[in-house]
């Protein structure tokens, strides 16, 4: 443990666990106070009119400031915590890890990909602004986070240059064709015919873990590794933020699917039911409700797990675990 990693324990909930009620509140205090972190920080992220034209800002805010959980940066945030004190360097990687997040949102909703309506309570962006737009806007915010990434502060040191380009890299790698992209491509096989007719074999239980992992486990954990990154934390426990962020990434699509059954659109802020009228392969289908819901709560213990191994069970990090397997939207 380096000494950074000593002195981010005055950041851990440890004391919330010891006063059994209040623990809860805690946390909601502490991700009240990252959500308006990163809202301040959002609204500053994208370039405006002029440099940028005005019907493409108006469509990447659109989504942009729909909201949504903000898990992604908060992870980002909570890994910097629990490595050190340095939270605010892991920042602009909290950023551009939700404006990837949230163009592959617009782009994951198109007509020629799941063809939703609503979205973070809103009608979709294409529903809005035309399809072209709304790809249009995908390709601005994926492109402008990584504009965001690369800014690194003239008076920067030798040592944070490096964390930022390690940090591109990593968060590189998740969204492209290895991590979210390929992902996203293996469920569009899976799904949607090719102009043949054609739609790949479905897929056995090995297969629909590596996609999950993929399209949404692959980014989660480059949210919590460049945190940690970030944050300066040892290349070890760096591997086991990893490890548990892995876990939460496949827990999080594990439950995603298990809303889409049981959720409701007012909560969830999209329309529930879709994977099963579009013979989606989810947990659910393979593995009915109650067994899909034991396997997002053995990823948790899993990942405890791999915190444990760090000393940092008792980190936010758990406790946003705990709120990826028992949310409700
Ligand atoms: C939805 O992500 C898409 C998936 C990866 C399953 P979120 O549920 O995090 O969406 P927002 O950001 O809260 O809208
Ligand atoms: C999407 O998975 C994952 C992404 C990379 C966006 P889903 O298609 O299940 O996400 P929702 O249910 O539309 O939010
Ligand atoms: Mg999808
Ligand atoms: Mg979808
Ligand atoms: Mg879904």
């Amino acid at each position: 443990m380096t000494t950074h990693d000593r002195g981010a324990r005055a950041n851990s909930p440890v004391r919330r666990r010891q006063t059994g009620s209040a623990l809860t509140q805690q946390f909601s205090d502490y991700l009240r106070a990252r959500r308006s972190e990163i809202e301040q920080a959002l609204a500053h992220a994208l370039p405006a009119p002029p440099q940028c034209p005005p019907v493409l800002a108006t469509a990447m805010n659109y989504s942009l400031s729909a909201g949504g959980k903000r898990l992604r940066p908060v992870l980002c945030l909570a890994a910097a915590d629990a490595v050190g004190p340095h939270r605010s360097f892991a920042m602009p990687a909290a950023c551009a890890l939700e404006l990837i997040h949230t163009y592959s949102l617009i782009h994951d909703d198109l007509p020629a990909m799941d063809n939703d309506s609503l979205r973070r309570g809103r009608p979709t962006l294409h529903v809005v602004a035309g399809d072209g737009m709304a790809i249009l806007a995908g390709d601005g915010l994926l492109t402008e986070a990584f504009a965001l990434l690369a800014r690194v502060p003239a008076t920067a040191g030798e040592e944070i240059r490096l964390r930022h380009l390690r940090v591109i890299s990593v968060i590189a790698d998740a969204a492209g064709s290895m991590g979210m992209v390929g992902g996203q491509a293996i469920d569009l096989s899976c799904t949607n015919p090719d102009p043949s007719g054609q739609r790949a074999a479905p897929l056995d239980a090995e297969g629909l873990r590596l996609m999950h992992g993929r399209k949404t486990g692959a980014l989660i954990r480059a949210s919590a590794v460049a945190g940690a990154i970030m944050g300066g934390g040892a290349d070890s426990t760096i591997s086991s933020i990893d490890a548990a962020a892995a876990e939460f990434g496949l827990a999080f699509q594990i439950v995603d699917d298990i809303l889409d059954v049981e959720g409701v659109s007012t909560e969830l802020g999209k329309t529930p039911g879709k994977d099963a009228a579009s013979g989606k392969p989810t947990y659910p289908a393979l593995y009915g409700l109650a067994k899909a819901r034991q396997m997002a709560a053995d990823c948790l213990e899993r990942a405890e797990t791999d915190l444990r191994s760090a000393g940092l069970a008792d980190s936010w990090l758990m406790e946003i675990g705990r709120w990826i397997v028992h949310r409700s939207s």
